[in-house]
Order: structure tokens, then sequence, then C-alpha cells
């Protein structure tokens, strides 16, 4: 590890998270699936890291979320846990790995924190049911996440991934559906696309903190996905992404200058030889 970059700290706790809340302290979280990023997330100063099931499209070039599996999310979330130092570790739980039973998804829950070595969950929607694991979850002592707004394993009933709650009736469904999340016992709710003034009614309404992405400033904190903050893929550039470097130019570069100087005999030379 590079001394330089080396900052041991305490692993963040929801209970540091709730305390931010109260404090209107901003939480900074991101997305990260492999040990090369955890590694390098370790050195910097973020909140909560979440093993997101988009890695079915960074990671794995699907078109959305929904072919991972558990056995995806397991790999992807062990190789992150045994490298991460800092942050708090949450993970999703993939489409359909707790949609058919509390049997189904106990089990589930238990491969992500036993194999996985998450410290919590992420379940997207409020749906009677939803409420119901999420509750039975939480009386199990699993830390547990809310995810609102574009549910993106629904991508198919809402036919793609367009702001929600720009009607009156769709933003109040959202507020309660917000609350019932609360009442259920979620630590935290992700809001996903909404309108900035609607994500900060809900977050005066609700107990926890809430983490937006493309949902404006006035919410409890935020969250990109860590190839889109990066900058890693210029073909994905939705409005709410904001770049912080330009991976892919560098990457590009760098891979160019590599196959140039092979190809000149400039690599490999003494420095590099024995
Ligand atoms: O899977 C994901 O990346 C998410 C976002 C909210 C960050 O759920």
């Amino acid at each position: 590890m590079n001394s330089e970059h080396h900052n041991p700290r305490q692993v963040t706790t929801i209970k540091d998270l709730a305390k931010k809340k109260v404090n209107n302290e901003k939480i900074v979280a991101t997305t990260c699936y492999d040990a090369t990023m955890a590694r390098l997330i370790s050195f910097a100063q973020l909140d909560f890291v979440l093993i997101g099931d988009s890695l079915a499209t960074v990671m794995m070039g699907h078109p959305n979320t929904l072919p991972v599996t558990i056995e995806h999310m397991v790999v992807y979330a062990s190789s992150v846990s045994r490298v991460l130092q800092g942050p708090l570790l949450m993970a999703d739980m993939p489409f359909m790995s707790y949609h058919m039973s509390p049997e189904q998804t106990y089990q589930n829950a238990t491969r992500l924190m036993q194999q996985g070595g998450v410290h919590g969950l992420k379940l997207e929607g409020a749906a009677p049911w939803v409420l119901d694991q999420i509750s039975h979850l939480v009386e199990s002592g699993i830390p547990i996440m809310g995810h609102l707004g574009v549910t993106p394993q629904s991508v198919h009933q809402t036919s793609g991934y367009m702001v929600q709650g720009k009607e009156p009736s769709s933003a109040e469904r959202l507020i309660q559906d917000a609350e019932k999340l609360d009442g259920a016992g979620v630590f935290a709710l992700v809001l996903e696309l909404v309108p900035a003034a609607l994500a900060a009614e809900i977050t005066r309404v609700v107990s926890v903190p809430v983490i937006g992405i493309g949902s404006g400033a006035q919410v409890d904190g935020q969250i990109l996905v860590l190839q889109d903050l990066l900058g890693m893929n210029s073909s994905f550039q939705p409005k709410f992404v904001k770049k912080y470097c330009d991976l892919e130019t560098t990457t590009v570069e760098a891979l160019n200058t590599y196959v140039r100087e092979v190809l000149q005999g400039e690599f490999p030379n003494a420095t590099h030889s024995w």
C-alpha cells in the first residue's frame, strides 16, 4: 500500500450516517465491484460503498440490471469486502432474489452477509410484500436501505428510466412510500431520478438519511456509480453525472503509448529487464 495514501480509519457505521443527518453533514457514497478499485476507494473519505446491481451494465455488459444473480453478487461483493477499509459496505439484493418467499429472502441475504462480507443490503420499492421482507430482515439484525424513484429492476414495467414523481399524484405516492419504508425500519433511503423539490420534501419528512442520485442537492447525501464519476465511458453521459476525471482518455492514451513503444522496440528497455 502506498504510505502516502494510507489513512486507516474506523469503519463507518449506520449510527454515523444517522448522526450526519441530524448534524446536517453530507453523506458521500459510490459503487464498487472489484478489489483494485476497493483499494483506491479505501484511500478516500467515502461514507459508504454499494456493490450495486449496476455491475450488470458496468462490469458484465448487459443492457440492464436484471441478469444479475445472487451468485454474481457474492463473487463481486467478496472481491470488494476482502480489500475495502473504512466505508460501510452495502450490496443490492438482485432481481428476483427477494421476491419469492421469506425463506428465499433469508437464504440470499445470509449469503450476501456471510460470503459477500457486506454490512447491509438494499432492496427496491415499497410494495406491501417488499415492506414485509424489509421488516423481517431488519428484525433479524440486517441493516436495510430502501430505494425509490427509478427502480431499475422494474425497467420493463416502467418502460425506461424516466424521472419519477413529476405529477402531483406520483409525487404524493413517493412521499407515502418513503414514509412506509421509514416505518418498516430502513436505516437510509436511495432516491433515484426524482425532481429536486420532491427529494427535498421527502428528506424533510423521513427520519433516516436520504441519498440522492439525480435527485438534486437538498438531500442528505449523494451516490454516483464509480465508473461514471471517473469518466470511464463517454458513451454514457446522463445529465446527473459529473465526471471528476477522464479515465477513458487516460486509459486509451496509455494503451496506445504501450502499443507504440512495444512496436518501436522502446519497451522493455534496460530498466525493465534483468
Ligand atoms: O446499482 C446501483 O448502482 C444503484 C445506484 C443507486 C447507485 O443502485
